[in-house]
């Protein structure tokens, strides 16, 4: 081969690499942290399975009852009120309800429960979310709110406050 064929294979390289497959998110973390003035913390994690996203959490802090629990539009923590996270995810221009409602925001997740001592460990799968593509949650929001959702009321489901909110960061592969 002519010398200069051997100079592209650099370059060559570089387009392969560029075009090749996008390597997927697998894991991801959402730490979470009180807003002014509350009290909730802990940790939401995220794993790709088939066909959606799995989220398990681990918080503490909380009022006892049920919290609305939900992925908002940005992952931007720079407000006391975690209101620079934007409203509900929402690819599909949808109104809100919950996971088992037709019509819905992708990011609308329903409710988590505390028990009497503040505390909530669960997990739950939504075929609706994505780690990687146009459904990303990856660089988005968790955000947990004073009371309950209704699961109906557009678009908030009247779930007052926002009490605790977490960047969904991606986590390196187990
Ligand atoms: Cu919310
Ligand atoms: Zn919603």
């Amino acid at each position: 081969m002519k010398r200069s064929l051997w100079l592209l294979a650099p370059v060559l390289a570089a387009v392969a690499f560029a075009f090749g497959p996008e390597k997927k998110v697998v894991g991801a973390t959402a730490v979470i942290h009180a807003t002014k003035g509350q009290t909730v913390s802990g940790v939401v994690k995220l794993e790709a399975v088939d066909g959606g996203v799995k989220l398990t959490w681990d918080l503490k802090g909380l009022a006892p009852g049920k919290h609305g629990f939900h992925i908002h539009e940005f992952g931007d923590c720079n407000c006391d009120d975690g209101k620079c996270a934007g409203g509900h995810f929402n690819p599909d221009g949808k109104k809100h309800g919950g996971p088992a409602t037709a019509e819905r925001h992708a990011g609308d997740l329903g409710n988590i429960e505390a028990g009497a001592d503040g505390s909530s460990k669960g997990e739950m799968t939504d075929k609706g979310l994505a780690l990687h593509g146009e459904r990303s949650i990856i660089g988005r929001a968790v955000i947990l709110h004073e009371k309950e959702d209704d699961m109906a009321t557009d678009p908030t489901g009247n779930a007052g406050a926002r009490i605790g909110i977490g960047v969904i960061g991606i986590s390196k592969e187990q």
